[in-house]
């Protein structure tokens, strides 16, 4: 049942880039997205100023992301916030407001509380979902599903990346809906997005280069990991992977914030990962990559081939991925990330699977 893998959780690893794949399947007609699962919303969207964006661990960190290109891409005003504390939080509405929830079993509490608090305050609620049929789904106004098929390691892995696929394809939906997208980025966008199977795959194939640098790394007592932009919501999903199945103490920090607090914990016993693919503020996080070995802590670079010249020297151990649009970059980036955590944590000997106190569905609050 594991597909001649040691675990369910590198099996899962393996199969994103078919999960990616599947999810992209029949979404995207002749270089233009479509969702029709949101046609009955159509008003709603168009009238959007607003979007409630709420889930919990790996799915909210996927939420960030899909904050970040609703901003960026959709031009839209976003507030986000894990569900447990969503549910309880006060909330000024906005008129034209619209739900989005994440959630790859479509079980969890808060998440399932967050979406009926918003339904009973009048706001439509989109969900991204891997389960057809859970309370999620059913209850949901649309429903976006992720076709990452069933995920049964406790440490979500493929749920994430597809969750980003459906992500991306919203963000270009509600674009073109806003009139802020030509035809042409639309296009070359969708271009890029198609070619991730392939390049995911790519980054797969040399799990083993990653599984060397675990070597090094899995006696750490903490590793964090930086980034800015785009690469810090990576950064916090690689740090909450690596924690929550090989127990090494991790944490992920906006690069910035280095100074700001952090940086007192750096000595040549933390590996810093640091993430570096996001253009428009690469030579800012290097400047806190060199603060961080000023420390004698010893740097892990993950970057775009593309950049290999630049970086290779930076770092005591780096990482390049086939080259995207530094938009895509959490797509490409994320496996690399999961197969440190997942090398690492088998380096240690740990239940990769299931992790202590921990569960796959957490339907209690
Ligand atoms: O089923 P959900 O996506 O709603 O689950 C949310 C979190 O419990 C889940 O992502 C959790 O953080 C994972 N164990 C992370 O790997």
């Amino acid at each position: 049942e594991k597909g001649g893998y040691d675990h369910f959780m590198i099996k899962e690893i393996m199969e994103q880039d078919e999960a990616i794949r599947s999810t992209l399947l029949g979404r995207v007609d002749r270089g233009r997205v479509r969702l029709d699962e949101l046609e009955a919303l159509q008003e709603e969207l168009k009238n959007a100023e607003r979007i409630y964006i709420t889930a919990c661990g790996t799915a909210y960190h996927a939420g960030m992301v899909g904050a970040y290109l609703l901003r960026h891409v959709a031009g839209l005003d976003v507030e986000i916030e894990v569900a447990s504390e969503f549910r309880y939080a006060k909330h000024h509405w906005r008129e034209n407001s619209v739900g989005l929830v994440i959630s790859q079993s479509g079980e969890t509490a808060d998440t399932l509380q967050a979406l009926r608090m918003m339904k009973a305050d009048g706001i439509p609620v989109i969900a991204v979902v891997n389960v057809v049929g859970s309370s999620v789904y059913r209850e949901a106004d649309a429903s976006l599903l992720t076709q990452a098929g069933p995920e049964i390691a406790v440490a979500s892995t493929k749920a994430y990346s597809t969750q980003l696929v459906v992500l991306y394809l919203f963000a270009l939906y509600m674009a073109k809906l806003k009139g802020l997208l030509t035809q042409e980025e639309e296009q070359n966008i969708l271009e890029d997005l198609w070619s991730i199977p392939e390049k995911v795959k790519q980054v797969l194939s040399n799990a083993e280069s990653v599984r060397r640098i675990a070597q090094d790394t899995y006696k750490a007592n903490d590793i964090f990991f930086i980034g800015r932009q785009l690469d810090y919501m990576l950064a916090l999903e690689g740090s909450l992977k690596l924690k929550e199945i090989s127990y090494i103490h991790s944490e992920a920090f906006p690069a910035g914030e280095l100074k700001h607090g952090p940086l007192a914990l750096v000595t040549a016993d933390t590996p810093t990962l640091a993430i570096l693919m996001q253009e428009d503020v690469l030579e800012k996080t290097l400047s806190n990559v060199s603060e961080v070995k000023a420390r004698q802590g010893d740097v892990f670079v993950l970057g775009f081939e593309r950049d290999r010249k630049r970086l290779e020297d930076i770092g005591r151990w780096s990482f390049f991925v086939p080259d995207t649009l530094p938009l895509l970059a959490p797509l490409v980036g994320i496996p690399v990330l999961q197969l440190f955590a997942y090398y690492n944590a088998v380096l240690r000997g740990t239940d990769v699977d299931k992790p202590r106190n921990l569960a796959k569905s957490v339907t209690v609050e």
